[in-house]
């Protein structure tokens, strides 16, 4: 690691980081972007994967960084996510595995997760992710497992993800992260989710803020979003600091 080069770009990340301008444009950008449905126009390696390039390149990050032998997500839909982490576990060359919990996993998105090459380090468990037996299958296949990274992606309401930061962030080990996705729900503006449960005051960025005041374990790692400046994570992004 090049000295020098590490500590200009730390300081490049906090001056993005103090740049309002930016921030708000960044901010601009997703709320601007999202009538057009953006990020659901990705793939990875051929599968829909809905996120951000930006949180594609932060997830790539993290995992190269942690090196997780079990990498956790809740709401899989067409599965890009799922293929893209079990493709990292591939290039870590470890015994990886990913594990994906849908409440609907569709017959066509099963059928392409299933043949494509990748499922060889992917499990995929079908009901809701609070549920007690569904948890309890979690906890089975973490049993053995040493270095344990979590996304949350599946109902973004305030409960629901309290819930499931609270039954699965024991999971994380230290030095790995819970990444909470589409914190971002609390800077749209009041009514931009008219048909969906949640929205500014219900979202999983106010989860994340009642988990925080009751935990020491973990910090939201404020670097990531800096640098990123686009993310639907922000505040979510949360460092596990304790065993
Ligand atoms: C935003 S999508 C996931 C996107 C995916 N992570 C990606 O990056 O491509 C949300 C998914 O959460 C699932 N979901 C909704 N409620 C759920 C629940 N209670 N438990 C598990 N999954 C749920 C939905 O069926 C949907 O497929």
């Amino acid at each position: 690691m090049n000295d020098a080069f590490e500590k200009e770009k730390k300081h490049n990340i906090t001056a993005l980081g103090a740049d309002d301008q930016l921030k708000l444009l960044g901010k601009d950008f997703i709320h601007l972007t999202a009538k057009h449905k953006y990020t659901y126009n990705f793939t990875w390696l051929g599968r829909p994967i809905i996120q951000f390039p930006q949180d594609i390149i932060a997830m790539q990050e993290i995992i190269w960084t942690v090196k997780p032998d079990l990498i956790i997500e809740t709401g899989i839909a067409h599965g890009g996510s799922l293929i893209f982490y079990a493709s990292m576990l591939e290039l870590l060359n470890n015994n990886g595995l990913v594990l994906g919990i849908d409440i609907d996993i569709r017959e066509h998105n099963r059928i392409e997760i299933e043949r494509h090459s990748m499922f060889k380090r992917i499990t995929l468990i079908q009901g809701s992710s609070i549920e007690k037996n569904i948890v309890q299958q979690v906890y089975n296949l973490a049993k053995d497992r040493k270095q344990i990274l979590i996304a949350l992606d599946s109902n973004h309401t305030h409960d629901h993800v309290l819930e499931e930061i609270q039954l699965y962030s024991p999971l994380v080990t230290k030095n790995s992260y819970l990444v909470v996705f589409d914190t971002i729900i609390e800077d749209m503006p009041p009514d931009f989710f008219p048909d969906r449960p949640w929205g500014k005051g219900n979202s999983p960025r106010t989860a994340v803020w009642e988990f925080l005041n009751k935990t020491d374990r973990f910090i939201i790692d404020k670097e990531i979003e800096n640098k990123l400046l686009v993310t639907v994570a922000p505040d979510g992004f949360l460092k596990c600091i304790k065993d």
